[in-house]
């Protein structure tokens, strides 16, 4: 089925100069870039973004992190995109990653992670649209 997902490149890794690498892994594996742009969240946005983690306990660490410089946003649109997203990522804590995802390959604690990507159909609904305007996205 073809679906739609967010992805953020993490600012670290877009300070580190590896957004076109990261992009690659997408569009190797069939996924779309549909829409794209580097945005800086402000601690509040970031603090929305993430709201369903309100009570963890890395809230408020993650929340400035992702507030530290510019990120990368994209739409990956595709057959499967949510899960085949989340496959190309690798697992949240880089060291329990599989060789030759992102993660694994660039990512640098379980907060610094490289990548954030929707973890299923509503979330991924509520995250474009959080990023997104409608006539930013181009199917094709
Ligand atoms: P992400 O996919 O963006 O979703 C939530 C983020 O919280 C996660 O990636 C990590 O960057 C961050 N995080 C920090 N500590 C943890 C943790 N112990 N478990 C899960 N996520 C964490």
């Amino acid at each position: 089925m073809t679906e739609r997902t967010l992805s953020i490149i993490k600012p670290d890794a877009v300070a580190r100069g590896l957004i076109g690498e990261i992009l690659r892994k997408f569009e190797s594996a069939g996924l779309k870039i549909v829409a794209a742009k580097l945005a800086s969240l402000s601690r509040e946005q970031a603090q929305a973004f993430y709201e369903v983690h309100r009570e963890r306990p890395f809230y408020s660490s993650l929340t400035e992190y992702m507030s530290s410089g510019p990120i990368l946003v994209s739409v990956l649109e595709g057959g499967d995109a949510i899960s085949k997203n989340r496959e190309i990522m690798g697992a949240t804590d880089p060291a329990k990653a599989a060789p030759g995802t992102i993660r694994q390959q660039w990512g640098q604690d379980v907060e610094k992670n490289a990548v954030h990507g929707s973890d299923g159909p509503e979330t991924a609904a509520r995250e474009i649209t959080f990023f997104f305007r409608p006539n930013e996205i181009h199917s094709r």
